[in-house]
């Protein structure tokens, strides 16, 4: 396992501002979700307001080991993708869909990564449900970022928050601590035992996010070797925030307007 690397005050504030046009980045592209749309003008969007901000793409061009580059400057999962889908013009919005949005950008070498799941009009009460427990989940884990606490008291927020609404989360990706790189130590998984796992210090940033299926927690990977889907086909929901954690407790560094709706 990779060391983790503690970020001192001036690398937070650095930290900020990349959170801070990360959630631009987002804002903007929900800004834009409308019937009709393509995902493919939702990256033109996204590239436009990256090189308005001088920032970087994270994800345009990353590369995990043993797999293709990512082509885009988004994922963009509509209804039953989960996460990865590929922004591409023959994928267009329509109504009651949900259209999950992920973007990460990197200012003076640090990254900020968030994502949310934007509603398309009316939505079904299902789905509804869906996006207010996966984002208030997501709020329950963030208040337990605080020094003292352990990874697990973050994933069990994520985990709970879902199953009790009968609905599951993925246990085959997780968030991630993050700073001068998009993945760094410690793994943030969204399944896990409070009081459990590795203990929060002041100077930790992490990606926290959560990926929630309606159904069974299963997925499997399309051709395009990026696309990840429910097994079952159920609709999914992803929300992700940048969190420091400081001496007094979480800062969101990635937070915005749009997560008060
Ligand atoms: N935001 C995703 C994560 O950190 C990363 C997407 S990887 C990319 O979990 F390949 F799409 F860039
Ligand atoms: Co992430």
């Amino acid at each position: 396992m990779d060391k983790i690397r503690i970020k001192n005050k001036i690398e937070i504030e650095k930290m900020k501002r990349s959170g801070k046009a990360a959630a631009t980045v987002l804002k903007r592209i929900g800004e834009a979700i409308a019937p009709g749309v393509s995902t493919a003008d939702l990256e033109q969007i996204s590239r436009d307001a990256i090189a308005e901000l001088n920032a970087t793409s994270s994800f345009l061009g990353y590369q995990p080991p043993e797999h293709e580059p990512y082509p885009a400057t988004i994922c963009t999962s509509i209804n039953d993708v989960v996460i990865h889908g590929i922004p591409d013009e023959s994928h267009v919005v329509k109504e009651g869909d949900i259209v999950g949005i992920d973007t990460a950008v990197s200012i003076e070498g640090y990254h900020g990564d968030n994502a949310y799941t934007f509603p398309v009009g009316d939505i079904s009460p299902l789905a509804k449900r869906l996006l207010e427990a996966t984002r208030n989940s997501l709020y329950d884990a963030i208040a337990e970022a605080k020094p003292g606490n352990r990874i697990g008291d973050i994933s069990s927020k994520l985990q709970n928050g879902a199953e009790s609404e009968g609905f599951s989360v993925l246990q085959s990706f997780s968030g991630h601590g993050i700073g001068r790189n998009l993945h760094e130590a410690p793994e943030v998984p969204c399944i896990g035992v409070a009081g459990r796992g590795l203990r929060l210090r002041p100077g930790m940033v992490l990606a926290i996010e959560t990926m929630v299926n309606v159904g069974l927690s299963d997925v499997q990977m399309l051709a395009d070797g990026w696309t990840i889907t429910t097994a079952d086909g159920s609709l999914s929901a992803l929300f992700e925030h940048t969190v420091a954690i400081l001496s007094d407790g979480p800062e969101i560094l990635t937070g915005s307007a749009l997560w008060d709706l």
